[in-house]
């Protein structure tokens, strides 16, 4: 392709609460210095705004997302215990709600361990379901606030829901070499989501005969992830499940500031989302402690999903060569600056 054909993509940038505005502002100086041709649109949203105006996500707003290419996100969630945004109300309200509304149902977090990893040779993939379990939001309170209160907090599980999400992993499974998929869940205590889960593992493995296939209960996968973690090639698992291992994951595989993760549309009828696992993490706001490395290795996942291969792959072995480097000390922004270097 030459040069007067090269696609330029359409990119919402939302930075969000803490330190997403300073983590992304680094990724999007690697992408643009990948040479991929992004247009950045800006979007202000999560805790200052709710503060300042009331809103979490105008519908205009979504709206104008619907027709983006892909969205780069930082982080989102106000400083604990601030007391200006109720409890929820920006995880559901705005990121919960674009991987809902979007219909992302695919929430992929690969793990290659750094080498001073506590699971160093770790090298897998998480394939999270992204749009229902216990995050659908199904439950309620009845008599709240007296001695009387009850409280419930359901798991939605579909059949069509679950079924697309583990035929994504087998997918996946049957195009990496080792071909392994591990299906996590607690089907020994939740019977009813666990059957659903466990049938539709067996049924869909007959489609990919090449692909082997185990099964972990969630807390034994938590011990092996920590103490074997080679074991794993793809992983899959419900919506809160994934959340709870990929922090895990995160931990033993170099930290979480190295963590990144794609929140897919496969059916690709809009743009999909890149996300750092972290969170917003206030106390090192302002303080250019906070690692970009994850927010980088989330926007080499938006130019892969994008078809931009070759420039993926540059970042990605920048950051893998920046990491076996050891460098220290070196601030948000010097990180990005030693990515581009190493471009
Ligand atoms: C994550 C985060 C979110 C989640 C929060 C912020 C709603 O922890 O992306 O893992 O629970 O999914
Ligand atoms: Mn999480």
């Amino acid at each position: 392709m030459n040069s007067a054909e090269k696609r330029r993509y359409k990119v919402a940038i939302i930075g969000g609460d803490g330190i997403g505005p300073e983590v992304l502002s680094e990724a999007v100086k690697v992408v643009k210095a990948s040479g991929v041709a992004i247009e950045t649109v800006e979007y202000d949203l999560g805790a200052g705004r709710y503060i300042r105006t009331g809103e979490v996500l105008p519908e205009s707003v979504l709206a104008e997302l619907r027709g983006m290419d892909a969205i780069l996100l930082g982080a989102v969630g106000p400083p604990v215990g601030s007391g200006e945004v109720p409890p929820g109300l920006l995880e559901r309200g705005l990121l919960l709600k674009l991987r809902f509304d979007l219909d992302l149902y695919i929430n992929l977090r690969p793990f290659t361990a750094t080498p001073d990893a506590i699971a160093h040779d770790a090298d897998f993939v998480v394939v999270r379901e992204n749009t229902e379990g216990s995050y659908a939001g199904e439950g309620g309170t009845l008599r709240k606030g007296t001695k009387q209160e009850v409280a419930t907090q359901g798991s939605v599980n579909t059949r069509f829901g679950v079924e697309r999400c583990i035929r994504f992993a087998y997918e996946l499974a049957s195009r990496r070499p080792r071909k392994h998929l591990t299906l996590v869940h607690k089907t020994n205590v939740l019977t009813y989501a666990g059957d659903l889960w466990l049938r539709v593992f067996s049924e869909v493995s007959k489609e990919f005969p090449e692909v082997s296939t185990d099964y972990n209960h969630v807390d034994a996968a938590c011990i092996y992830m920590v103490e074997s973690p080679t074991r794993y090639d793809v992983v899959v698992t419900d919506n809160l499940f994934g959340d709870i291992i990929t922090d895990l994951a995160g931990a033993v595989c170099g930290g979480i500031g190295f963590a990144a993760s794609a929140n897919l549309n496969p059916a690709r009828t809009g743009p999909s989302l890149f996300e750092p696992v972290h969170g917003a993490a206030w106390d090192i706001v302002g303080t250019g402690k906070a690692n970009p490395l994850a927010a980088i290795r989330s926007a080499a996942m938006m130019l892969e999903y994008l078809g931009e291969e070759d420039a993926a792959n540059r970042v990605t072995k920048a950051v893998l060569s920046y990491t076996a480097s050891q460098s220290e000390g070196l601030s948000t922004a010097e990180i990005g600056d030693a990515i581009v270097e190493r471009l």
